[in-house]
């Protein structure tokens, strides 16, 4: 059994194209306290099972999950060999299609998972590796905390960690947003002005390394980390979803330090300062926008990578 956080973007600068068709991104990756829980069972039938109640996970082999374990087949035969199947059930509580990272949090635990399952000896950042190739968001899902992400977003320099400060994220259940599409919208709206050459765009990522969001972390500045939040992937979502820049404007007129779209949306989240602040914000925003279809979380930031429970 193991729990597989959510990720939010204090940061996301977009700096460039890469030769592989991504992008090259700089970012702050944090994980919070809004978890999926994922039970990982060795068994007798041949093969890779997927089961999760929730109607938007997919079962079969498109589910990142069912990619993880097959890349652990794939790599350790001899294992599969010995324990010869497995079955992941996924309890979802991270909002699907929601830019949390909650495919590549599952993604995460089952490599977690079954290198324990399997005796494998492998280390975090060996399984990072293994991370990369199924997701860019895979490697820090399994490291957590706070981290600079750099690259695809596959590249982690850990940062001290956060802890104590809380967030109230919301989700509209029926909105979805393809990460695919927001950042080809992007390179469609905004590629002119990516920088090309190699070294300018290490001179960029060098200058958020030490610039003042990283700043402000090393000094757990609630406050400043609010108002530095930052997030380019909004300049194409917003303007085509109008309920997630009203969710982005009811929470920035609520009192909070600050807000932001996550990763490629459509989920929003606010720094408070405390969790009586969060709640508080949770049943004013409640409020203000009467409507069932909004799915408001209250969670504190977290400081590890996925859990094992038992
Ligand atoms: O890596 P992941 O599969 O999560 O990325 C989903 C999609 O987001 C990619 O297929 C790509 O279109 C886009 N992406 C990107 N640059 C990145 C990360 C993701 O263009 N650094």
């Amino acid at each position: 059994m193991l729990k597989a956080f959510a990720k939010i973007n204090l940061y996301l600068e977009i700096i460039g194209d890469r030769p592989d068709g991504y992008h090259e991104l700089v970012m702050i990756l944090q994980n919070i306290d809004l978890a999926d829980q994922i039970d990982l069972l060795a068994s007798s039938h041949d093969d890779i099972r997927v089961y999760c109640d929730h109607p938007e996970v997919p079962l079969d082999k498109s589910n990142i999950a069912y990619r993880a374990a097959k890349l652990m087949v794939t790599e350790f035969p001899d294992a599969f060999v010995k324990y010869p199947g497995v079955d992941i059930t996924i309890h979802k509580r991270i909002p699907v299609a929601a830019g949390l990272a909650g495919g590549s949090t599952n993604a995460a635990a089952v490599l977690v998972g079954i290198n324990l399952l399997w005796n494998l000896g492998l280390t975090q950042s060996e399984l990072e590796e293994l991370g990369a190739t199924l997701g860019s968001d895979v490697p820090f899902c399994v490291a957590g905390g706070t981290a600079i992400a750099t690259g695809r977003g596959e590249q982690l320099s850990p940062l001290p960690s956060l802890e104590n400060i809380y967030i109230i994220l919301g989700k509209y259940r029926s909105l979805a947003v393809s990460t695919a599409w927001a950042y080809k919208t992007y390179r469609q709206q905004f590629g002119s002005s990516y920088i090309r050459d190699t070294n300018s765009l290490a001179t960029r990522a060098a200058a958020v390394h030490s610039g003042p969001m990283v700043k402000a972390i090393l000094h757990k500045d609630a406050m400043e980390i609010g108002h530095l939040l930052y997030n380019d992937l909004e300049r194409v979502v917003l303007p085509e979803y109008p309920q997630v820049l009203q969710l982005r404007e009811v929470f920035a007129n609520a009192g909070v330090l600050g807000t932001m779209m996550s990763g490629s949306g459509p989920s929003v989240f606010a720094l408070c300062e405390s969790k009586e602040q969060a709640e508080q914000v949770k049943l004013d925003v409640r409020k203000t926008i009467p409507d069932n279809d909004l799915e408001l979380f209250v969670a504190p930031m977290s400081t590890h990578g996925i859990q094992v429970i038992s």
